[in-house]
């Protein structure tokens, strides 16, 4: 087997990241847009699958638009459920194993402390639900699976909460910003660094170590408390910051419902595969010295809540 990996996805935060990953020597990648590899045309994503020798298929390509999924369920469903499983098929057939991306949001938030793989998903939104069901079809059309889920996805490529909270700081004086929800802000090129390890284990390995698990950058925090220290880091490198202040999701009224709980427990991947996620602080100041330019950041405290 060579070290061809095919990525679905091409755009995408975490295809991009990718496709700049520092992969071994010898390990080449091709990223596969949706115009050569539809989610939404089971009958066609087996091609690309069966166009080449690869020693892994990654999947990267979703239906991410949590609120608008609540409008569009059959488009979410088609994405997240049917093309993942015609995917997962066409990786069996062709006797390739899968990494596929999920997503906190399979859970409903409720758990006090941060969820395992063991815990039962239970998913509040469509978003969430079609996520869930395609990990559960893949789990059923392919044994060689790697399902990584991860939580608050962010990088200097795509739309996000990072870019997004940049753009809402250059417009306006004031942004309101759920205090409710917490989880763990992961950077794009860390979850790409956990795939290439993942990758290489797998080709190094007689028998793979298959199945469910969580990465994300390591730190709890709030989305509120996250945006203060992408504001306070931005207002360094030179950007005017706007006051933030705390709002709670039902005064925000998104569409989709959100786990206010989404803390993932990474314990498992770093006993099975040891990779051992660093903290979301740095990544973040990598992401906006790449957004905005670099400055010497005082990491030390950063990350602990504003007063209010
Ligand atoms: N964003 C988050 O906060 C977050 C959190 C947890 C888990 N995840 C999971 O991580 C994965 C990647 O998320 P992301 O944030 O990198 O996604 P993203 O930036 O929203 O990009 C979506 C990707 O899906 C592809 N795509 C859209 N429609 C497609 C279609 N019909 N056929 C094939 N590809 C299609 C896009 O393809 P093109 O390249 O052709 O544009 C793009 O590469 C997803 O599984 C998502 O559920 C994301």
């Amino acid at each position: 087997m060579s070290g061809q990996v095919l990525v679905i996805g091409r755009s995408g935060q975490i295809a991009t990241a990718l496709g700049n990953a520092s992969w071994p020597e010898g390990f080449t990648v091709t990223l596969c847009g949706r115009e050569t590899a539809d989610l939404r045309e089971p009958a066609e994503i087996g091609r690309p699958v069966a166009g080449g020798d690869w020693a892994a298929v990654v999947n990267a390509a979703a239906y991410t638009d949590v609120d608008r999924a609540e409008s569009e369920p059959q488009a979410a469903y088609a994405l997240n459920r049917d093309g993942p499983h015609a995917l997962a098929e066409a990786c069996k057939r062709a006797g390739r194993p899968l990494i596929h991306l999920s997503t906190d949001c399979v859970f409903d938030g409720s758990k006090a402390a941060p969820y395992t793989e063991d815990d039962p998903v239970k998913p509040i939104s469509v978003y969430g639900a079609s996520k869930a069901e395609g990990e559960d079809a893949i789990r059923t059309a392919l044994a060689e699976h790697v399902i990584l889920r991860t939580s608050w996805v962010f990088g200097a490529a795509g739309r996000n909460f990072v870019t997004t909270l940049l753009q809402s700081a250059r417009d306006r004086h004031e942004l309101g910003v759920v205090d409710d929800q917490h989880g763990c802000p992961t950077a794009a090129q860390d979850i790409a660094r956990a795939i290439v390890h993942i990758v290489a284990s797998l080709m190094s390995e007689t028998s793979g170590r298959f199945g469910t698990f969580h990465f994300a950058n390591r730190g709890a925090i709030s989305r509120y408390d996250f945006a203060c220290e992408i504001l306070r880091q931005a207002e360094l490198r030179g950007l005017a910051s706007p006051r933030a202040f705390p709002i709670s999701s039902a005064e925000r009224g998104s569409a989709a419902h959100r786990p206010l709980n989404s803390v993932l427990d990474t314990a498992r991947i770093e006993r099975i595969y040891g990779i051992k996620a660093r903290p979301w602080q740095p990544a973040l100041s990598e992401t906006l010295d790449t957004l905005l330019g670099g400055v010497t950041v005082q990491l030390e405290g950063a990350g602990v809540p504003r007063p209010r």
